[in-house]
């Protein structure tokens, strides 16, 4: 049975300063996911607090903050069977140096907070994030 799912993407500032929004782009393109919805801002810190709401209580939680809101990013919708599990198998571990071969953060990535790409973990989630960037 097919189950068309859609998730959240974002293109994280340490990759969008280095150029690599278009081979991204382009590694969820050839792993079969369509992008439905994408664009280019910078949000606020306060903006960047709200979306990761779920670690407030982290000990990172305002680092990562200040980091998401530190310069562009590109934030998509992708579609595709099983959207959310397959974009996560896809970017690899959240800690670059776990990631397995082929992963973006394999690729891309340069430490746990500089990890190229975020991807949400679940359909409640996906929905809630999705309608973050994309609600109108
Ligand atoms: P992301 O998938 O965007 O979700 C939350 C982010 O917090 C995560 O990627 C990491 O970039 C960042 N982060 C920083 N430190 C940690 C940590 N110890 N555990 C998990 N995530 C962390």
């Amino acid at each position: 049975m097919n189950n068309i799912e859609k998730t959240l993407s974002i293109i994280k500032p340490d990759a969008v300063e280095r150029n690599l929004e278009n081979e991204i782009k382009e590694m969820f393109k050839i792993n079969g996911f369509n992008i439905l919805k994408e664009k280019k801002v910078q949000i606020e810190k306060s903006e960047a607090e709200k979306f990761y709401k779920i670690h407030q209580t982290k000990p990172f939680y305002n680092d990562l903050c200040e980091y998401l809101s530190s310069g562009p990013i590109v934030a998509m919708v992708l579609e595709k069977e099983n959207a959310i599990l397959a974009n996560r198998d896809l970017m690899g571990a959240t800690n670059p140096g776990n990631a397995k071969e082929g992963t973006i953060r394999k690729k891309y990535g340069i430490s746990i907070d500089k990890n190229s790409v975020h991807g949400s973990d679940s359909i409640e989630n996906a929905k809630i994030e999705i309608d973050f960037f994309f609600k109108d």
